[in-house]
């Protein structure tokens, strides 16, 4: 499951479309966790797409990640902005890959 200390934990390391990156990172086997407020570990996401389904805001985006081992597209926190903290990703996922900090 995604670490929850994640932005004690790692370091930041940039930002894509807005979202900040928190490494590790290695591209494209490795990609880190994306997002702060609602992150996404994008070395657990499957794509399985319930997250996207799901948010009643429409906070994610696919996007794609050739030659990732898990999967070829993850779901970008894009808009997180738009969270209204009802958790139902973090429920969804299948593989606990998002963290909502609702704090
Ligand atoms: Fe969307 Fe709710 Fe997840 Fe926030 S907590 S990203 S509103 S599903
Ligand atoms: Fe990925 Fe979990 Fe969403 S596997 S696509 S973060 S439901």
């Amino acid at each position: 499951a995604i670490d929850p200390q994640f932005n004690e934990n790692r370091e930041k390391v940039g930002e894509e479309n807005g979202v900040s990156v928190w490494g590790p990172v290695d591209e494209p086997e490795q990609l880190g966790i994306r997002g702060t407020h609602v992150a996404v570990d994008y070395d657990l996401c499957i794509a399985d797409g319930a997250c996207l389904e799901d948010c009643p805001v429409d906070v994610f985006e696919w996007v794609d990640t050739p030659g990732h081992p898990e999967s070829e597209q993850k779901a970008e926190p894009t808009h997180e902005a738009q969270c209204i903290d009802c958790m139902l990703c973090v429920d969804v996922c299948p593989v606990d890959a998002i963290d909502v900090d609702a704090s």
